[in-house]
């Protein structure tokens, strides 16, 4: 459902691979429909491309289905549908899981089926699978994340090749990186999207964006690039959660920061996400690869096709349970030295680590606002 730029790449690559895949999940994996309202006259997949969902819903040679529609509008109602037809669903839609993961999951679970989403949150990356399965015995002390491969793509160019924030941005979008609507990636929604879904992976309970104090790059200037290289710097927009003394999810936000080139996350350029962890048994781990673009994301919605393939009749365990409360979640107690950028000329500070009350105080004493804060990394 959906063929944009995530669902071709899904369909070219079960035909470019076919053997390999069939033999992984031991039957052969075959296209049966495309769903999308529009149409793809000279694509050699037209012949596949129907609108009327009923004739996916009704058709029992449908085992699996693959949604990439985006939102949560037309995706939430297909979804359910074929969770109640008896369907798998695999989907790369942060937005749907970010919002609606916990019902969807119960939807599955109930029915016995799977709703798996392994490229919701970093593109090709395994993360979600090793966070859930393979770090499970730890206690998740952090998760800091660069999860966003379009305001990477766009930070990393205006720092290496000079150009402007709208030219990067417009060869993002060339690229397939950027969303429908890219202020969702530049205002760090699909950021918040997905360090939401990690953290209810992690700390058990869903997450709702809304609970999330979300800033994105689109203040960033060129003087704090320059300051942040003086410093030994990187400019990074970063998803970050941490659990409170119950291990629930307590810290959630979404910001840009400094990040100092010793860290792992200083090194991750270009589309190239970072989801660097820390947990009680297994110590610090980083998660390092392409954030977005069409094949790197289908290799992990094929891998979750192939799971459910393996799975029929039994069930993944990637999931939470329904959020505690819908409160905010605060990053107030959190203290880390900042970047305090004083004036519109480019002067500024890296401030002795302090919570965001403390730094509010210290501002109180300036003689006028900053034009600029971030935390230092
Ligand atoms: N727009 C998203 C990004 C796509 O740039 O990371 C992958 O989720």
């Amino acid at each position: 459902m959906g063929f944009g730029v995530v669902g071709a790449g899904v369909v070219g690559l079960l035909e470019q691979n076919a053997g390999r895949i069939a033999e992984k999940a031991g039957q052969a994996v075959t296209l049966k429909y495309i769903l999308d309202i529009r149409e793809f006259p000279g694509s050699p997949y037209a012949g596949f491309v129907v609108r009327d969902f009923a004739l996916i819903e009704n058709d029992p040679e449908v085992q699996v289905v693959v949604e990439c529609i985006g939102g949560v509008g037309a995706a939430l109602t297909l979804t359910r549908r074929a969770l109640l037809a008896g369907k798998h669903v695999v989907t790369t839609n942060k937005e749907l899981v970010a919002e609606h993961g916990a019902e969807l999951q119960s939807l599955a679970e109930a029915r016995n089926l799977n709703y798996l989403f392994e490229g919701s949150v970093g593109g090709g990356i395994p993360v979600l699978r090793p966070l859930a399965q393979c770090l499970t015995a730890n206690h998740i002390r952090e998760i800091t994340g660069i999860l966003n491969g379009t305001t990477n793509y766009v930070l990393t160019r205006m720092v290496r090749a000079g150009v402007s924030f709208e030219e990067a941005l417009a060869e993002a979008q060339s690229l397939g990186y950027a969303e429908a609507d890219p202020s969702d990636d530049i205002q760090g929604k699909d950021t918040c999207r997905k360090i939401c879904i990690l953290a209810s992976l992690a700390f058990g309970r869903h997450v709702y964006p809304e609970q999330v104090a979300t800033e994105g790059i689109a203040g960033v200037t060129r003087e704090d690039v320059g300051f942040a290289h003086a410093r030994g710097c990187q400019i990074k927009l970063l998803g970050r959660a941490l659990p409170g003394p119950d291990g629930g999810p307590a810290c959630l936000y979404v910001a840009p920061h400094f990040v100092r080139d010793e860290h792992p996350l200083a090194g991750v350029h270009d589309v190239f996400n970072g989801i660097w962890m820390e947990g009680d048994a297994i110590g610090e781990v980083m998660f390092y690869g392409r954030g977005a673009g069409a094949l790197p994301t289908a290799s992990a919605v094929v891998a979750d096709i192939i799971d459910s393939v393996k799975h029929m009749g039994a069930r993944k365990w990637v999931g939470w349970r329904p959020a505690d409360s819908r409160e905010p979640l605060t990053d107030e107690n959190l203290r880390t030295a900042w970047y305090v950028r004083l004036d519109e000329t480019g002067g500024g500070a890296v401030t002795e680590p302090m919570t965001r009350a403390e730094r509010t105080a210290w501002e109180a004493t300036l003689p006028h606002p900053p034009a600029c804060c971030m935390r230092v990394l």
